[in-house]
């Protein structure tokens, strides 16, 4: 209902490397003053992070989407994986996390002090956690821990505020996301 046309993508992309990450993903620029803010305090709290994941185009989404499929069938795929032209990644606001010993995208992170962290203060930087524990009903993915979307700190606020998943929240209040 809400997909991005195939051909969508931002014209502001710029390498994570400017929020001071050693990593070559890129989101979008307005997200850099803010993603740097958040670097430097989850460091500066000795849990610090690096990104795993920025943007994607709609063609990598839909390799990473059939790979998916051809592994555990549509289903379950759809449960963990966007299809083409409806992952958040696509905007350039979405990125994942980890903390640097890591490699996986599991919930695991959830309880490590960098995943603490993040769930706690993220949103005073402006992200939120798009997929939160046990709200698949409302997000219509699974728990993703690691994935952040920039809403900026208004918007951030507001969802944390109103106790709904991000989704939801943009679906009540469509004139107020970025
Ligand atoms: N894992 C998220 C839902 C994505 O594929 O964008
Ligand atoms: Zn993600």
């Amino acid at each position: 209902a809400h997909a991005l046309p195939a051909d969508f993508a931002p014209d502001d992309l710029v390498s994570v490397s400017r929020a001071g990450f050693p990593s070559e993903d890129r989101v979008r620029d307005i997200v850099i003053d803010d993603l740097a803010a958040l670097r430097a305090a989850a460091e500066a709290n000795g849990t610090p992070l690096v990104v795993v994941s920025g943007y994607r185009s709609y063609d990598y989404q839909r390799n990473l989407f059939k790979n998916r499929v051809d592994q555990v069938g549509e289903a379950e795929a759809a449960r963990r994986t966007a299809r083409p032209g409806h992952s958040e990644h696509q905007l350039g606001t979405a990125i994942d996390v980890l903390d640097p010993g890591s490699g996986e995208l599991t919930i695991a992170f959830a309880a490590t002090p960098q995943g603490q962290w993040l769930a706690a203060n993220a949103p005073s930087f402006g992200f939120v956690v798009s997929y939160p524990d046990g709200a698949a009903d409302g997000s219509c993915y699974e728990y993703e821990p690691w994935h952040l979307r920039y809403v900026g700190r208004d918007t951030a606020a507001a969802i944390r505020t109103a106790a709904v998943t991000p989704r939801e929240w943009m679906l009540a209040n469509p004139a107020a996301t970025p």
